[in-house]
């Protein structure tokens, strides 16, 4: 069985998107892990439920022991793919060498637009709105040492309607990013020797 570990800073529907996939035999996967942002955050709730084992980023930690506890963590867990769902922090360029194409990331917009430092979460949806742009979306791409900067594997686009606030916009896209994270898992996984 192909192995998973996620990371997620936030409430972690994109990893409940995953646990249902795998759950509904949609995708062939086991995760094995999920490394927390910090404590408190529902993901860790959902890993429970689900008995996931769990590893909470310690709060304060410097960035050479942030490096050290991550790789610890993930080579402890073996993986056969990286998934940032809603994690905030930056990937230390020690963990993207050791792990070259397996680290992937999902982003609340139509990449290059509205990434990069600052832009996450519900930061996105404000300033596409302001922009007046008339359609966002949501990227997975490979992770490298900077913010939403490695290549993208796929979009989906979705339409910025009249009267949209940060929240109604976010919830369209976060629609479409619970079908396209657990899709592109499971291409990627099965695409693997
Ligand atoms: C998602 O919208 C994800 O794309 C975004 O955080 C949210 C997490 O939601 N990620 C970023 O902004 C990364 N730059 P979730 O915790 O419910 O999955």
């Amino acid at each position: 069985m192909k192995k998973i570990v996620v990371l997620a800073s936030g409430s972690g529907s994109n990893f409940q998107a995953i646990i249902d996939s795998i759950e509904n035999k949609r995708l062939h996967a086991e995760v094995a892990g999920l490394i927390a942002g910090k404590p408190g955050i529902g993901a860790i709730e959902r890993a429970k439920k689900h008995r996931i084992p769990v590893k909470i980023i310690p709060p304060d930690l410097d960035p050479d022991s942030l490096t050290t506890f991550l790789l610890e963590t993930v080579d402890h867990w073996k993986p056969d793919l990286i998934v940032l769902a809603g994690f905030l922090k930056k990937i230390p360029g020690e963990i993207v060498d050791r792990y070259p194409d397996q680290i992937i990331n999902i982003h609340p917009s139509l990449l290059p637009k509205y990434g990069g430092k600052g832009f996450y979460g519900i930061h996105v949806h404000k300033a596409v709105i302001e922009s007046g742009d008339p359609e966002s979306g949501c990227t997975v791409h490979y992770v490298n040492e900077k913010y939403d900067d490695g290549s993208i594997i796929e979009q989906r686009s979705v339409p910025v309607l009249h009267g949209d606030t940060p929240e109604t916009l976010a919830a369209r896209v976060l629609k479409e990013e619970h079908s396209l994270l657990p899709e592109i898992i499971k291409r990627l996984l099965n695409s693997e020797t």
